[in-house]
């Protein structure tokens, strides 16, 4: 058995995939960027940018699920060895999962290059579009074990992405798919004006661009017309703001940073050019007197 111990030293290699033609430089295609409202973006596929300050984000939004879930997977795996990460991100979930499950391969695929030079031995990284990668031919059957981890907004057309999903899949495999709310739930049923002004936005703005944010609700119901048995679908609040003798005050802070950290890169492309800074400062205000009252986001 591989120690689940998040110290455990990880033999290091240096194993990067980079899906680029021999004649195509690094520079022009992986290394390609959009600027726009002051953050780097891949191109106009996707609502989030790439830059150094999103790739903190996600480090912060993986330390904050690690937290709160207490597990890479909550799957029962049973020696995995071929593992999938779609929208791998900087890739911690994977780096963590291969140093842990070091019989197994494991890919992740993302449309950005963000991803660690140096890795476990039994981890890649392609660069690729997730949509052309699940569609082939070659990849169907392959996986014990497939990770979704925060991919809302990537994809307009859930079911039929997870059908293209569930046939990567070898019998019996597994997928986890993990989505963020966009609610901050207070407890007593009381919300700051500017924020749920700005929810309703963000919900709106991401439904008429195809590629909704907020798919918790749907998420069961996708999983089940896509063809997957057993499935499990579980919500998970966590706390935003607590008493200081809490013991959820790690986890509450964690979420505090990230949740203030996800106002301006979920707005500025989504909401357009007249969202400014300002207005993302009086959102990020009212999620302080949240959290000063203790509120909840759910995931
Ligand atoms: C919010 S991040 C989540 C990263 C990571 N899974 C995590 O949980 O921290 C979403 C990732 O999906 C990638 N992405 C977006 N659209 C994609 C697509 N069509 N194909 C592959 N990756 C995509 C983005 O580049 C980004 O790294």
């Amino acid at each position: 058995m591989m120690s689940d111990s998040e110290s455990e030293d990880s033999a290091i290699d240096v194993v990067h995939v980079v899906d680029f033609d021999s004649t195509t430089s690094l520079d022009s295609t992986v290394l390609k960027s959009v600027n726009e409202n002051g953050r780097q973006y891949q191109d106009y596929r996707y609502i989030l940018p790439k830059d150094e300050k999103e790739q903190e984000r996600q480090r912060q939004g993986h330390a904050l699920l690690y937290y709160a879930l207490g597990d890479l997977h909550n799957c029962p795996l049973t020696n995995p060895q071929k593992v999938l990460d779609i929208g791998t991100g900087v890739g911690i979930w994977s780096t963590k999962f291969a140093d842990k499950y070091k019989s197994a391969v494991v890919l992740g695929i993302d449309i950005s290059y963000m991803q660690p030079q140096y890795v476990p031995p039994n981890l890649s990284y392609l660069i690729v579009d997730a949509w052309e990668f699940v569609v082939e031919e070659k990849h169907k059957g392959q996986y014990d074990f497939i990770y979704i981890g925060q991919f809302a907004g990537a994809v307009r057309d859930w079911r039929s992405f997870l059908q293209h999903v569930i046939q990567l899949l070898k019998p019996g495999g597994w997928l986890k798919w993990i989505e963020m709310g966009i609610g901050i739930h207070h407890k007593h049923h009381h919300q700051t004006e500017a924020l749920v002004w700005w929810e309703n936005q963000i919900r709106q703005a991401s439904e008429n661009l195809g590629t909704a944010l907020d798919v918790g609700p749907y998420m069961g119901s996708f999983l089940q017309q896509a063809g997957f048995r057993e499935t499990q679908v579980k919500e998970v609040n966590i706390p935003l703001g607590t008493p200081s003798e809490s013991p959820h005050k790690r986890l509450a802070l964690l979420n505090e940073a990230y949740t203030l950290s996800t106002v301006e890169p979920l707005s500025l492309r989504l909401l357009g050019s007249s969202w400014d800074m300002v207005i993302c400062a009086l959102v990020k205000k009212d999620i302080r007197q949240c959290i000063a009252e203790e509120c909840q986001t759910r995931w």
